[in-house]
């Protein structure tokens, strides 16, 4: 059976980890996209993405979300806003049945969050495996990222 890496990224950080999660898993990946994105830039960035975590948006996504059935492994990444994981990944979570897999969440943030993030899923994802998890700040090096990645993978013995 397959592994399908899930993630959703505004500025790269969470994309990057996706790819190397998805090469050592040999997996397929899925990177979530709204229809509506919030702006990219300055402080608005931050104000609409904020709110929009805190009240739990689900927004549409633009994604043709592959059949779940044939991946046992899913690994969902985001990044975290508000303390929390992204709308896109509300939206995936709460449209999709995802029941009996085995799961890995990953986050990256500016320095915190991730904690509570990965709490909040092991409680809506419970009717699953939860393999590990594993967060990255953006302030560390690209070669430690890699190195964490590459360890935490092992751990599953999934590949
Ligand atoms: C709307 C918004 C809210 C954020 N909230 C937090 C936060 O609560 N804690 C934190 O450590 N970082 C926060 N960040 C920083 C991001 O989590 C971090 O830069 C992450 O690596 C971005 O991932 P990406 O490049 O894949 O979009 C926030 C960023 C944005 C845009």
């Amino acid at each position: 059976m397959k592994s399908l890496v899930v993630f959703y990224s505004l500025e790269e950080h969470t994309k990057s980890i996706a790819n190397i999660v998805a090469k050592e898993l040999n997996g397929d990946l899925l990177e979530l996209k709204p229809e509506k994105e919030i702006p990219k830039n300055g402080f608005k960035k931050f104000l609409w993405g904020g709110k929009s975590a805190v009240f739990k948006d689900r927004p549409k996504l633009q994604n043709e979300i592959p059949d779940l059935d044939s991946y046992d492994t899913i690994i969902i990444g985001t990044p975290i806003w508000a303390g929390t994981y992204t709308p896109a990944i509300n939206t995936f979570i709460s449209d999709n049945k995802i029941k009996g897999k085995k799961l890995g969440f990953f986050a990256c943030h500016g320095g915190g969050g991730a904690k509570k993030c990965f709490e909040k899923l092991r409680g809506i994802l419970s009717e699953n495996t939860i393999l590990g998890t594993i967060d990255f700040a953006d302030a560390e090096e690209d070669e430690e990222k890699i190195k964490k990645v590459n360890n935490w993978i092992s751990n599953f013995i999934i590949k």
